[in-house]
């Protein structure tokens, strides 16, 4: 049986997409990239907001037609959408098949199998504290760089988020697997390694602590690059920090979401620090590391979020500096707390003219960032070729700012140094030094 697989969302979901082959093709289907081909199409999903959710539908509707075309093709959804709407998906898509969630891939192929007598399946059960430990992860990403989830699910609750209801409780999982893990990619020939979780620093395990899991995972790989995400705030310590800074393959980026520069508003949200917090977790990261890069999500249009909450986040905004954001419009999700008891009472157009207004903020703040760079020299790992320009190579440096630069002899996967001489809003541009 053929399976294709298309993934929405975040790393997770392209970790988890890795699981979902490697469990599938141990059990004897064949990959195929090509939909036409294909006995099962499952998507993997994402319902973190309304605009990837949207177009996932829209997705559904054109895969529609090949199941007219072909009667016995039969079509799922994994991932957070199941685990989101659950059975009222097959209300909605009568031509839905399977339905599961992110804590019951190790069950697809016995699930696959019974959907033959053209039952409809579902499970998205939640409750299995399912880490999927033994699983080694099918490598689809560029062959440089790989994923890895050390912890699962989200404990904290954030009022607007959906990600504690559709992943469920936060589960970490046995060093000794990942540490395996790492040994593994390293033979692979892999040169990088991002360890992923909803909030990594909140990883424990008996008694250890992110920190310390970190520290181990520098000592395993010495010759890979280790980089993390996300970061809760709260829970940067300065153990933490220290460890960072020690271990030279220690990428020195924070992913750090600050989500509203408003106080009220992040009282609302539920997280747990102030915008002064905020301010002294960074001036504490930029004391231990100095040249630690500081990236972040931001939120506009929050329930009840004023004028003067919106102009808290640019003042806060321009403090900081991040090297750069992911920034969204808030979109109420079903199930959540703001939901519920909340007043989703912002106008979308008022949302999305704040949102442009920090989109176009934040542009010039990276961009500050990225000049500081010219006309030093940076160790790049060069993870493949220029997708505008097949002259050029592409790569990053330690603190994750992306660098293109003209291609020379030097191999895909090899670290070189290359001299920055400009930058554009986004990238900073260079030349590889013999
Ligand atoms: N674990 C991360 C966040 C995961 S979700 C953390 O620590 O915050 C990624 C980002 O999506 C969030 O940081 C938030 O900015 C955004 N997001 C989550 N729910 C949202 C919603 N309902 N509307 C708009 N943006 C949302
Ligand atoms: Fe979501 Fe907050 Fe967890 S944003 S993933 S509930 S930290």
């Amino acid at each position: 049986m053929k399976f294709y697989l298309e993934t929405y969302g975040c790393q997770m979901n392209i970790y988890d997409s890795e699981i979902i082959c490697s469990i599938l093709l141990k059990s004897g289907f064949i990959k195929t990239s090509n939909l036409k081909k294909a006995d099962i199409i499952l998507l993997n999903t994402c319902s973190i907001r309304e605009k990837p959710e949207k177009k996932i539908f829209n997705r559904l509707i054109k895969i529609k037609c090949f199941k007219k075309k072909k009667k016995q093709l039969k079509l799922g959804i994994v991932g957070c959408l199941a685990t989101h709407y659950k059975k009222k998906l097959f209300e909605k898509l009568k031509f839905l098949d399977l339905i599961v969630g992110p804590d019951s891939y190790k069950q697809l192929p016995e699930i696959i199998n019974k959907l033959k007598n053209n039952n409809k399946e579902i499970d998205v059960s939640l409750a299995n504290k399912e880490r999927y430990t033994n699983i080694i992860p099918k490598g689809v990403r560029n062959g440089i760089s790989a994923f890895l989830s050390i912890m699962r699910g989200c404990d904290n609750m954030c009022t607007f988020c959906i990600v504690p209801y559709t992943r469920g409780r936060e589960k970490s999982r046995n060093p000794n697997s990942i540490l395996k893990e790492c040994k593994l990619l390293y033979k692979k020939g892999y040169k990088e390694i991002i360890l992923l979780g909803q909030n990594v620093d909140a990883y424990f395990w008996k008694k250890m602590k992110f920190f310390q899991l970190l520290e181990l995972i520098a000592k395993t790989v010495p010759l890979m690059r280790i980089r993390f995400l996300t970061s809760y705030p709260s829970n940067i310590t300065t153990n933490l920090l220290k460890v960072v800074k020690k271990y030279t393959n220690i990428c020195k980026h924070f992913h750090l979401p600050l989500q509203s520069g408003s106080t009220r508003i992040l009282s609302l949200m539920r997280r747990k620090y102030t915008v002064e917090e905020f301010l002294l977790i960074i001036k504490r990261i930029k004391t231990i590391i100095p040249d630690c890069s500081i990236s972040s999500d931001i939120m506009t249009g929050f329930c009840t979020e004023t004028q003067a909450d919106h102009r808290e986040t640019i003042r806060i905004m321009n403090l900081i500096k991040f090297n750069f954001s992911f920034m969204f419009k808030y979109s109420s999700r079903q199930g959540t707390y703001a939901y519920r008891k909340l007043k989703d009472n912002v106008p979308n157009s008022l949302k999305i003219s704040r949102l442009n207004e920090i989109i176009r903020l934040q542009k010039s703040h990276s961009f500050y960032r990225l000049k500081q760079n010219i006309g030093t020299i940076q160790e790049v790992l060069i993870e493949g070729i220029s997708k505008q320009d097949e002259k050029y190579y592409y790569g990053r440096n330690y603190k994750n700012d992306l660098i293109v630069f003209t291609k020379n002899k030097s191999k895909i996967g090899s670290y070189k140094k290359v001299k920055i001489l400009k930058s554009t809003f986004t990238t900073l541009i260079g030349e590889i030094l013999p």
